[in-house]
């Protein structure tokens, strides 16, 4: 099978590149990136001398660069993880996330059609179904996105399953919970508190800390992705959760406690604009095929810290450059005006 994969250097795409690779000896990828500040090319070091694997610098909303890619032909599927991906980026600076998220989806599927490419997988997200207080989300749940970032991936959705249904092209979606693993650009919350923690820096824990997210180890989310590309009906949504709800504040708990750090290290700061308190989804469709998760996130937090503890050559790059000025930006004033757990609880 030979595979576009576009957004294949960031952080659940180049898991999947190597995942791809690994499992299945027929693959050929073609990875399709911008390289944007999330984009990285350290993430497919090992994969830079397979013949089974090349690199093209592109982007998915320039539709000639599409196009010349997909000109060399024989791609039996496009996987798209090409997206802006970062909720407080999207609230200060919306335009990239639509530009990308939603624009960059047309273009892609402009070109499904041209060259008639059997397959499309829009890799989505469940914060398109916004906070859900009880109960769990089906395919089927209204959209209720509650920041720029999803909104724009409700967008994309959309406009997928327009395409099906007015050209009937071969497109299928999938909306994962919050992934968590090797190679995550440490804006998120678990690379941002592992490697904070790792140089004796707080835990920024936003509001009260209680939001729950369900914590999918990427690699489950991998063999998701494959079970829907070899065995998803066209057309069709399927989730894919880890069962794994925790609230944040355990999650910053479970690092310290990993690490063996002091709890002072979290610190309550001002919380995101619009934050979903809840996300939760129902996999029984996914499940009926077959697949589940693997990955209990005591068991995944354990190896993933241990990766960000053993590969400061990875991480120290990326948070040494741009990203100071970004963190400074973002958490500094937070930061000065934070409390303790200890000093909130007495209050
Ligand atoms: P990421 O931010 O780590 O990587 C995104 C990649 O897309 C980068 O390599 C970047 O260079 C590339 N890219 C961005 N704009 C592009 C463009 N216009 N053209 C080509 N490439 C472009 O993201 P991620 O966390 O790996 O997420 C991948 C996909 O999975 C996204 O679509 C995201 O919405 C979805 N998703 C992520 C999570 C999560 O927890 N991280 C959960 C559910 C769904
Ligand atoms: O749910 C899937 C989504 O998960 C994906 O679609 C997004 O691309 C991905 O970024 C992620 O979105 P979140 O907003 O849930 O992820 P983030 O890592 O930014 O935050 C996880 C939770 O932790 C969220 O409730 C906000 C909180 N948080 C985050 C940061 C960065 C903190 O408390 N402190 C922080 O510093």
């Amino acid at each position: 099978m030979k595979l576009l994969v576009t957004g294949g250097a960031g952080f659940i795409g180049s898991n999947f590149v190597r995942f791809m690779l690994r499992e299945d000896p027929d693959a050929q990828i073609v990875n399709f990136d911008k390289l944007t500040y999330a984009g990285n090319l350290d993430n497919l070091r090992e994969c830079e001398t397979n013949p089974r694997y090349a690199f093209v610098r592109g982007d998915i909303a320039n539709a000639g660069q599409v196009r010349e890619v997909l000109s060399s032909g024989g791609f039996d599927a496009i996987v798209n993880f090409a997206a802006e991906t970062h909720v407080d980026r999207s609230i200060g600076s919306p335009s990239d996330f639509l530009n990308t998220d939603i624009f960059g989806t047309f273009c892609l599927l402009e070109a499904v059609r041209e060259f008639a490419i059997s397959r499309y997988i829009q890799i989505s997200t469940d914060e398109v179904y916004g906070t859900v207080p009880v109960g769990s989300s089906t395919e089927t749940a209204p959209l209720n996105p509650s920041n720029p970032y999803s909104a724009s991936k409700a967008g994309g959705d959309l406009l997928v399953l327009s395409y099906f249904r007015t050209y009937r092209t071969p497109v299928l979606i999938t909306r994962a919970s919050n992934n968590y693993g090797p190679n995550q650009y440490p804006e998120k919350f678990i690379p941002l508190a592992t490697t904070n923690v790792l140089d004796n820096q707080p835990i920024p824990l936003y509001g009260d800390g209680m939001q729950i997210r369900d914590w999918l180890f990427v690699e489950d989310h991998c063999r998701g992705i494959q079970t829907v590309l070899l065995q998803g009906k066209e057309g069709e949504i399927y989730n894919i959760g880890g069962d794994q709800e925790r609230p944040n504040r355990e999650i910053a708990e479970l690092i310290l406690s990993i690490l063996d750090k002091p709890k002072e290290l979290i610190r309550r700061v001002a919380d995101r604009p619009g934050h979903d308190t809840r996300y939760s989804l129902d996999c029984s469709k996914l499940k009926k095929l077959g697949w589940h998760p693997t990955v209990a996130v005591e068991e995944g937090m354990r190896q993933t810290v241990t990766w960000y503890r053993d590969n400061r050559w990875w991480w120290e790059k990326i948070k040494s450059g741009e990203f100071k000025k970004y963190y400074q930006e973002h958490y500094g004033h937070r930061l000065e005006e934070s409390t303790t757990l200890d000093e909130e609880d007495a209050r």
